[in-house]
């Protein structure tokens, strides 16, 4: 979907104009009204429109006006008005419309350029599909919009604003959300890391680590989730340097388990497809690296993702396999399917001693228990530091990815207790969500860390945010991109 900056008055296609609870018509639909003679108000009067959120009405062929619709679009309560969820609920309304061109009338309302560029991004959000295996779609089932138009008092500030932060986070997130949604033949570890290697972006450096130098390296919890796998397990290090020389970078870092089928404590088969899903965290880290490169963040950033696939197979490894994390610390595996810990303890291990972060942020879909207790609608928060604590919630606020925090504490650490290694890789039935968490903050040492559980937010075959596709939601990307932007560029 091509999106443009137009000012007022120049709407082919479909317009949508706005219409408000109680000080009623925005700017452009008055003045649709009073080139057509009156149609709007009369056509209002007919539908008993009274500009609930929710609520519509078109008119055809509006006198005097060159757009073939118009529709007037109820939103509700005016000072609660939100630019992108309108420009979300708008496009979602008329994807399959059969119209090619909507113009979205924003134009003299008080609205800022960031509002008009946010109200494209929402657009954008909310056009996403996922679509490149469905070959029998018909024309009326595919989505027809090809340009949006935003009409806005001053266009080009409304541009720049889309150009250098909103328009990368559009991109940032539906890439994140390619990835989530890649059947799991397509996107393995290798095929991953490859694509990963391929993304274009202007000074982002990409390095590739293969299975056996991770091994070499010491990370056996790393490479023992893989070993029931025919692909190599790989990490991926994403570097951007937009800061100063020599400044200590920020680290994010991803839970990239391309299929987790369980391994030898093999999960039940109903649902099992939504695991090729398990790889969202590494999704949000490259969407994030994709979104900060792509505006040129001036910050030191890491980004590194631990790709495996996690299978049963006579080369698996065994409930009861002891192996040695990069830290030195032994683990015994007493369950094959806790296997997002095994990956990132060694990769928050390599990421603190490699290039001791200022602070560093993990992203995973670590746990069925976190959609026991926050569902689809908040990412579960962790950290042993709270100032990094309120800047992500800060930034869950401004990016409107919903963060929850939930606690650390030494008390659960005796969950972890093992008689035969230093802990085992479960927590038993209770604070299954703690207790992993509980298990990353040993390999973390003092750094100042969060992780962040996004089992239930990855993705939601029911959201009910209109920006939202049917599954992969690319939930961290655009928040991790808010909390680089509000704490490490200056
Ligand atoms: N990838 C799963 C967690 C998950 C569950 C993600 C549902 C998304 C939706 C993780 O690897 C896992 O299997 N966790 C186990 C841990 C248990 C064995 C301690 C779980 O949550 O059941
Ligand atoms: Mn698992
Ligand atoms: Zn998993």
């Amino acid at each position: 979907m091509k999106i443009s900056f137009v000012s007022a008055g120049t709407a082919t296609g479909t317009g949508v104009a706005i219409a408000f609870t109680k000080s009623k018509f925005s700017a452009a639909a008055t003045e649709y009204d009073a080139v057509s003679n009156g149609q709007v108000k009369k056509a209002a009067k007919a539908a008993d429109f009274t500009g609930k959120s929710g609520s519509s009405f078109d008119v055809y062929a509006p006198d005097g006006a060159s757009t073939k619709r118009l529709v007037v679009m109820g939103a509700g309560d005016r000072v609660k008005f939100d630019a992108e969820k309108f420009g979300a609920k708008a496009v979602k309304s008329l994807l399959m419309s059969g119209e090619s061109t909507v113009t979205l009338h924003l134009d003299g309302m008080d609205l800022s350029p960031d509002d008009a560029a946010r109200a494209a991004l929402g657009g954008v959000l909310a056009a996403y599909r996922f679509d490149n295996y469905r070959t029998k779609l018909t024309k009326d089932q595919k989505p027809s919009i090809t340009t949006l138009k935003i009409a806005y008092d001053t266009p080009a500030k409304a541009r720049a604003s889309y150009a250098n932060f909103y328009g990368p986070i559009a991109e940032g997130t539906c890439l994140a959300r390619d990835l989530v949604s890649e059947p799991p033949n397509k996107l393995n570890p290798e095929s991953y890391a490859a694509r990963i290697k391929a993304m274009a972006v202007p000074g982002l450096k990409i390095e590739v680590i293969g299975e056996k130098k991770l091994a070499s390296m010491g990370m056996h919890a790393f490479v023992g989730v893989g070993l029931g796998s025919n692909y190599e397990s790989k990490m991926v290090v994403m570097t951007w340097s937009g800061g100063k020389k020599g400044e200590k970078p920020a680290c994010i870092i991803g839970k990239g388990v391309t299929f987790d089928a369980g391994g030898i404590s093999l999960k039940p088969g109903a649902g099992m497809w939504d695991m090729k899903g398990d790889m969202g965290g590494s999704a949000a880290v490259v969407g994030a690296m994709h979104t900060i490169a792509a505006r040129k963040a001036k910050a030191n950033v890491i980004g590194i993702v631990g790709l495996v696939e996690n299978m049963p197979d006579a080369g698996a490894q065994r409930p009861g396999d002891i192996v040695t994390s990069m830290s030195g610390q032994t683990i015994e595996v007493q369950n094959t399917d806790a296997e997002g810990r095994l990956v990132l303890c060694d990769v928050l291990h390599y990421a603190r001693t490699k290039y001791k972060p200022k602070a560093m942020v993990n992203l995973a879909t670590l746990t069925g228990a976190i959609l026991v207790a926050l569902g689809h609608e908040h990412a579960g928060l962790f950290s042993n530091n709270d100032d990094v604590a309120q800047q992500l919630l800060t930034a869950s606020e401004e990016s409107t990815e919903k963060l929850w925090r939930l606690p650390l504490h030494s008390v659960y650490d005796k969950l972890l207790d093992s008689k035969n290694a230093d802990m085992k890789n479960i927590g038993g039935r209770l604070a299954g969500s703690i207790t992993a968490a509980q298990f990353l903050q040993r390999f973390v040492g003092d750094t100042p860390w969060a992780h962040l559980d996004i089992a239930g937010a990855a993705w939601d075959p029911a959201s009910a945010d209109p920006r939202n596709p049917a599954w992969a939601s690319g939930f961290g990307a655009r928040l991790l991109n808010r909390w680089i932007a509000d704490n490490y560029e200056g």
